[in-house]
């Protein structure tokens, strides 16, 4: 099993002189000063962040992000760097400031209602404008000139994360030969007739193209942009080998199934701290007087299939009245994007689903939907986890989702039952897991029901395959593989390259 302190040893071992710098829209930790003036690093909700941060703290480097708060400019020196974590630097970061005119446009614009919507089927159309385009361009040069700049002519890995720095790779390689890209895409990649409908899709693709990586999550994902590569350019592509050749250089493609860091949550799930706040939970919800906890946790976004797995919850109070004054069903999670209309128009339509079904069920002091859409610490997430006996994580499409894999790291006690979308990239590891069709709110329904039903016995052994899949795959061998991967993709002698990623697949 891989450990930071493996991470550690193969990065210090294949990056000898290389600098290591990850480049993301959305920083690591986001800086607020308290009404005393004291700064205070959070970690923004995510599984970016969650993901990236254990690779840093184990190997160190620079983060180059978006600065998104006020108090940055508190935090940081006159080169725009903040070392972090705050209480103990492992890593720096250093932040770009966008000016509203520009986070509209490459942000809320290109990237979350042009390519969000374009890269996830959830039947929300994409919108593309000239001038977000315009937007994405020239922010996407703009974070190309502050990584030529920390790279300063030295040997280095540029790690970059997301659908917000498509065209960057491409501008990074027009000015520097020698640095080895490498990109990550933490979302799912369409099939060509659905890439057609962006404007701008050869230069989408030129642009991560300049990477010697490119990483998806899943090898439908890779198999995909390879087939809008040859639907599109004047490539040479090998899908056996996941290889593109263009324009004289070559881009290896290849799945690694992100993961989250098994132990510290594991960790974590165990402290006391959890369990105070595992008793006071059961006070306020009612479990310690026989209620049941049913759980969904997720950055608000309609990908995430939430207003379905009301409809499921309340599907299954008109099946099986049993439920009824004892089930709970906990949605939580902070709300995001809120400037866009489709994000807005999700919150409307969850508060009025919630609303529907305690008016129709509940009684008595007893609602069956309780509904926090904020951010949690993360003692209480902990805590939240361990006492739900279903987790329902019902994305309409969804790259990974990391939140099931949460669940499962958190039951310490092998209990619980995930209820998993066959649409979300987890599906395809955590097969112990009751896996449905989130548009199915029968099926799903009747999911629910059997979790709520299942033996002891059953459930322990489907808690404990999922767990030791998620223990095995944690975010140290995702991110082992990662760089492994992107030291052998800036050799020129494929045929070898080729031999070596296959055994390490
Ligand atoms: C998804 C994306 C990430 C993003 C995260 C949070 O997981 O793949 O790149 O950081 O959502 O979204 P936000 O828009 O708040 O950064």
């Amino acid at each position: 099993m891989w450990t930071g302190d493996d991470l550690q040893r193969l990065v210090k071992r294949e990056l000898s002189d290389y600098r290591l710098l990850v480049v993301s829209n959305r920083q690591p930790y986001v800086f607020n000063l308290d009404g005393a003036g004291k700064l205070h690093g959070q970690m923004p909700p995510g599984g970016l962040t969650a993901a990236i941060d254990p690779l840093m703290r184990a190997c160190g480097g620079t983060w180059i992000a978006q600065s998104s708060s006020d108090a940055d400019l508190a935090a940081m020196d006159d080169y725009g760097r903040i070392p972090v974590p705050y209480d103990s630097p492992a890593y720096r970061m250093r932040l770009l400031n966008l000016s509203e005119e520009e986070n509209n446009g490459y942000y809320y614009g290109f990237s979350n209602e042009g390519l969000w919507p374009l890269c996830h089927i959830a039947y929300t159309e994409p919108l593309f404008d000239s001038e977000h385009f315009g937007f994405y361009q020239s922010v996407n040069r703009r974070f190309a000139d502050l990584v030529l700049d920390e790279i300063a002519d030295e040997p280095a890995i540029v790690l970059i994360q997301d659908y917000h720095l498509a065209l960057l790779p491409r501008y990074i390689r027009e000015s520097n030969q020698d640095a080895i890209i490498g990109q990550f895409w933490h979302i799912p990649w369409p099939n060509p007739d659905i890439l057609r409908i962006c404007p701008w899709q050869d230069e989408i693709l030129d642009g991560m193209l300049g990477n010697d990586l490119l990483g998806f999550h899943l090898s439908g994902d890779c198999q995909n942009f390879i087939s809008c590569v040859d639907a599109n350019l004047d490539a040479q592509v090998d899908p056996d080998y996941g290889l593109v050749d263009y324009r004289n250089e070559t881009t290896l493609v290849r799945p690694f199934p992100i993961s989250i860091d098994f132990d510290s949550l594991d960790a974590e799930a165990r402290t006391g701290e959890v369990e105070a706040e595992m008793v006071r939970l059961s006070r306020e919800l009612g479990l310690n007087r026989g209620r049941i906890l049913g759980l969904g946790i997720d950055r608000q976004a309609y990908t995430k299939g939430i207003p379905h797995r009301l409809r499921a919850v309340e599907r299954l109070l008109e099946k099986w009245p049993q439920y009824r004054g004892r089930l709970v069903f906990l949605q939580a999670g902070a709300t995001s994007r809120t400037n866009i209309d489709s994000y807005m128009q999700l919150t409307i339509d969850i508060e009025a689903i919630v609303c529907r079904i305690n008016e129709r069920f509940g009684y008595d002091g007893w609602q069956p939907i309780l509904y926090w859409p904020t951010t949690l610490p993360s003692h209480t997430f902990s805590a939240l986890r361990r006492l739900a006996s279903f987790c329902a994580e019902s994305s309409l499409h969804d790259g990974m989702n990391l939140v099931a894999k949460e669940y499962v790291a958190s039951r310490v006690d092998e209990d619980g039952v995930l209820i998993l979308s066959a649409f979300a990239g987890a599906a395809q590891e955590l097969t112990s897991s009751l896996i449905i069709n989130p548009y199915a709110t029968e099926q799903f329904a009747d999911a629910i029901h059997q979790a709520l039903n299942m033996s002891d016995l059953e459930r322990r052994m489907r808690m404990r395959q999922m767990r030791n899949t998620v223990q095995e795959n944690n975010i140290y061998k995702w991110a082992g593989r990662i760089m492994m991967n992107l030291m052998q993709a800036s050799t020129p002698d494929h045929s070898r390259l080729a031999a070596s990623v296959a055994s390490t697949a």
